[in-house]
């Protein structure tokens, strides 16, 4: 039965009984706790803990999973694959134990005909957690399971939760015997390989807090109802149902090992290396092909890296097997036929997929090829001190300056029989960070002592921020720097730093720039603020200059923004959002924001895209935002729950650094997005957005460059007058100018040519007068010739030929010297018989070239030199001359 069919059985066996069928959501997880979906149940995560009312009392689905976990077990064990597919039926407070059992039980064993999977009942050993009697009583009672094929395991087992807070329970396990070919007999007790665990069937009742590893937790209390969570791994279930004795064989998966086999020449079954670097590779770029799919870019940090990290196992392994040519492109474009039945998306979004797996592979193979030669060289001087451990020193710097990630470095060493320092690997790597961390703090605070701050921050907490309602506020002084100290107080001229109980002012973040303005106080001091940041947790220090009168602590404060400033960088910020919006209708909901900075009237968007975005895109971005725009949508913020976002469609990087609050701006009904910055409060305030330019600034990262309001229309003012100008030089009306200045350009090209044709004939017309007046040099012919300014080299040596050729075959020398812009130029060149007696052009040339101040040389027979000195032209012939007439026949 092929996954497709295994698939569509599960679907159809769960919507047959009051199941709704929900879509596998995307691998990029919309909870902050996860990096990517890990089971079919995260999208239910908050139906569970009551957060949001299901859709359905009951659920199906088919869930796209990544686990990394065990990624050092992909390959060797039958079982662990990074990617894979979790079928689940889910109940919100509907049917329990009784039901999810009894339903696992006519799935797997009814027949094939009746729409069950067709398995013998006889082979399955379920499991339940130690004290579930209730579990073991539907077992044995109700379906008739033998006592001795019922086991009970614990916490590590038997009790399922996400790894982190959230809802838990104890479960059952249906475990098949895959018969004594696979081990020693016992129950899934004792043998994970021989009784294969295929479907987890987990009571969802608690919830759970904060621990560690599988059981170190505490319970906080129940959930609001009593629910079920199963999940069947596809895959598993595929490796039986197909007879194959393991998931990288099964069928979604054996193309793509087939071509990495075909790819590298490698027989798969041969030998137990190969099959495991096989099995890893298809595996990882399965996994890959999905992770890209879903909108992951290769990257070094959270899901990008582990999506780099897959694809570049994939890679090596593909290289260890003698693949050196890149192999990338045909292995996606076999994991897209094999996945694509499933996942259309990935047959029409491929282009897109291949460019971004094929530009990681690009780079790593760069990675590689200088990196490897560092890794050699720290093997051999490792092996030859007799140590069998790879310095931290060299792990560090393979991967600082060669980009190699400590996993790679690790992978090789252990090939070549070493282990890594890994500690002091990891020891180089917090210090270097705490340095960059450090360095990037002083450049914004101008100090690169933090305690000063947290010593503020823990005195007085974190200062109200009244910026989103107004720009004028009344607070105290509750904290001054001076010189990155603590001060009490500051003089008219002293630059300071000042915390505030309240402000206005907007700190830098999140991509919008600071606020300016005005600080008063109570006591008449002025001071101005140049610059606001948030050093340490949510710390709003001003930067600023003490303009008159004295800084005291304790001073009541009314603090002013510059309310054009701030207006401006509103309107970039509100651009911003629609921009985003307006990129991932056009070029697809993977285009998502990489990074920005909202400026007064202008702002530079960053998102992920493999390729050059076209013109007519930039264009069509450009017209949707414009017509928003002049709709005149309400622009509001709201604070809410994340699940609340997600459901309302807002773009935001779940998972980074959001709380469980979230705020959301809102451009109408039309963009929604998490951000904690200011906007205007209607579209219309833009009055107009100009995108200036799209360019590359990474793998897989683009940048816009945009102007808001003012200069947007500055812009397009200038570039108005521009126009006006060019056509009152050209005299030709705005529309005809590309056609005029196009024929302009033409008549130009011809023009040159003629001139050029022009000056070499009258070049060249000397040739006969100064081939009939050599000077005789001691037997030698000798012409020298002053061309007129601005000959080319060209000219020259078309010159100097065609006199060599009408002297005969007498030992002749030709110098020729011209001016061309600014630099003097000497051309040599002799004829055959010259060379005989020893005139070679090349060092006559560098004797002429010694005269004008500069350097030559070329073949025997034709060369030429140059050098600073215009004016000694004529005295470098007289040296050509001179040398001749030392070195000449006679
Ligand atoms: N959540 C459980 C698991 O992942 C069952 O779906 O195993």
């Amino acid at each position: 039965m092929d996954s497709a069919e295994i698939r569509r059985r599960w679907l159809d066996f769960f919507v047959k009984r009051g199941h709704a069928e929900i879509p596998s959501a995307s691998l990029i997880a919309a909870d902050p706790t996860l990096l990517l979906v890990n089971a079919g149940m995260v999208p239910f995560k908050p139906y569970f803990l009551g957060q949001e009312t299901p859709p359905a009392p009951r659920a199906t689905s088919v869930q796209k999973c990544v686990r990394t976990l065990d990624i050092d077990e992909v390959g060797k064990t039958t079982r662990h694959g990074s990617f894979f597919q979790m079928c689940g039926n889910f109940s919100f407070g509907d049917y329990f134990k009784e039901g999810a059992i009894t339903y696992a039980w006519e799935l797997m064993t009814n027949s094939v005909e009746e729409g069950g999977y067709g398995l013998d009942g006889d082979r399955f050993w379920p499991t339940v957690y130690l004290d579930d009697d209730e579990a073991y009583g539907i077992w044995h009672d109700k379906i008739g399971i033998p006592a001795e094929r019922i086991q009970r395991l614990g916490m590590a087992e038997n009790f399922w939760s996400m790894g982190v807070p959230g809802p838990c329970g104890p479960c059952s396990e249906l475990n098949y015997d895959r018969g004594p070919e696979y081990g020693e007999a016992g129950g899934p007790a004792v043998n994970g390989e021989r009784y294969l665990e295929i479907w987890n069937l987990v009571f969802m009742q608690y919830e759970r807090g904060a621990g560690t590893g599988k059981a170190d937790f505490p319970i906080l209390g129940d959930l609001p109802s009593k629910n079920i969570d199963t999940g069947l791994g596809l895959e598993r279930l595929a490796t039986i149902l197909q007879g194959v004795d393991n998931l990288y064989e099964i069928d979604t998966s054996r193309a793509i090992m087939d071509k990495a086999a075909q790819l590298t020449g490698v027989v798969y079954g041969k030998d137990h290396k190969s099959d495991v670097a096989l099995r890893v590779i298809t595996d990882h770029v399965r996994a890959a092909t999905m992770l890209i799919g879903d909108g992951v870019v290769p990257g070094n940090e959270g899901r990008g890296y582990v999506l780099r990290r897959m694809m570049r196992r994939a890679i090596r392994n593909m290289r260890l097997l003698g693949a050196h040519h890149p192999t990338v492109h045909d292995l996606v474009a076999s994991a897209v036929d094999a996945m694509g039945p499933q996942y259309p998306e990935l047959v029409s979004d491929y282009k897109r997929i291949d460019a971004v797996a094929v530009g990681e592979e690009e780079s790593f193979l760069q990675t590689l090829k200088t990196g490897t030669n560092i890794f050699d060289t720290a093997v051999s001087a490792t092996k030859g001190e007799g140590r069998k451990q790879l310095a931290a020193a060299d792990a560090f710097q393979l991967h600082d300056t060669f980009g190699f990630p400590i996993d790679l470095t690790l992978e090789m060493a252990a090939e070549q029989g070493l282990s890594v320092d890994e500690d002091g690997f990891r020891r180089l790597m917090s210090e270097q960070k705490a340095r960059a961390k450090a360095d990037a703090k002083a450049k914004k605070t101008g100090h690169s002592d933090l305690s000063a701050y947290r010593e503020l921050y823990d005195a007085s907490g974190a200062p109200e921020f009244t910026g989103y309602g107004e720009t004028t506020s009344e607070g105290t002084v509750r904290g001054l720097l001076r010189g990155g100290s603590v001060a009490s107080e500051a003089g008219a001229g002293e630059e300071i730093e000042l915390v505030l109980d309240r402000t206005p002012f907007y700190a830098e973040g999140g991509g919008q720039l600071a606020d300016h303005g005005l600080i008063r106080l109570g006591n008449g001091a002025l001071v101005e603020v140049l610059d606001v940041q948030k050093p340490v947790g949510d710390l709003i220090v001003h930067r600023a200059v003490v303009r008159d009168g004295e800084v005291v602590i304790g001073q009541p404060a009314e603090a002013v923004v510059d309310v054009t400033r701030r207006h401006a960088i509103s309107r970039a910020h509100t651009a911003t959002h629609m921009v985003h919006r307006a990129f991932r209708q056009l070029l697809g909901e993977t285009a998502t924001q990489a990074g920005s900075e909202n400026a007064p009237g202008r702002f530079r968007f960053d998102f992920a895209h493999p390729q050059a975005v076209p013109q007519s895109v930039l264009a069509d971005a450009e017209q949707l935002v414009n017509a928003v725009l002049i709709d005149d949508l309400a622009v509001t913020a709201q604070v809410m729950s994340q699940p609340e976002a997600k459901s309302m469609g807002a773009m935001a990087l779940f998972g980074e650094k959001y709380g469980d609050r979230v705020r959301v701006v809102s451009v109408g009904d039309w963009a929604h997005e998490l951000c904690g910055g200011t906007h205007v409060p209607n579209t219309g305030r833009l009055g107009l957005v100009k995108l200036l330019h799209e360019s590359s600034i990474g793998a897989g990262v683009r940048r816009v460059e945009a102007l808001v309001g003012a200069d947007a229309y500055g812009f397009l003012a200038r570039e108005h007058v521009l126009l006006a100008q060019v056509s009152e030089l050209v005299k030709a009306r705005p529309d005809e100018l590309p056609e005029r200045i196009a024929g302009i350009v033409g008549k130009l090209r011809d023009a040159e040519k003629e001139i050029a044709a022009l000056k070499a004939g009258q070049v060249l017309a000397v040739a006969g007068e100064l081939a009939g007046n050599p000077l005789d040099v001691h037997g030698v012919a000798f012409v020298a010739h002053r061309a007129p300014d601005g000959t080319s080299a060209d000219d020259l040596r078309k010159l100097a030929f065609d006199v060599r050729g009408r002297l005969g075959s007498r030992p002749a020398v030709v110098a020729l010297a011209a001016a061309a812009n600014g630099r003097p130029l000497v051309l040599v060149a002799t004829n055959e018989t010259a060379r005989e007696h020893g005139l070679k052009a090349g060092a006559l040339a560098k004797i002429a070239a010694q005269t004008l101040g500069g350097g030559g040389g070329g073949k025997d027979d034709v060369a030429q030199g140059g050098g600073t000195d215009v004016g000694a032209l004529d005295a470098a012939l007289e040296a050509v001359r001179l040398q001749v007439a030392a070195a000449g026949p006679a």
